[in-house]
């Protein structure tokens, strides 16, 4: 599963960092990281609250497993 960080959105609000700090990570200024994130194996569910916890919709699954 990868994430990707839609460019000049994020704020800081900082709720996905709060949910999955090994996930999110922000940069000095507390602003997401831009690249892409690659999602641990197991960590999915947890990487998609984060995704939802974005006010800004900063966040987005960049792939989605395959259905079918
Ligand atoms: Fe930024 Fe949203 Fe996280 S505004 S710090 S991507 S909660």
């Amino acid at each position: 599963m990868r994430i990707s960080v839609k460019p000049n959105t994020c704020q800081g609000h900082a709720r996905c960092y709060a949910l999955a700090p090994e996930i999110f990570q922000l940069d000095d200024a507390g602003y997401i990281l831009p690249d892409d994130i690659e999602v641990p194996a197991g960590q999915e569910a947890l990487a998609q609250r984060g995704v939802r916890s974005c006010p800004e919709r900063a966040l987005f699954v960049a792939d989605q497993p395959e259905v079918g």
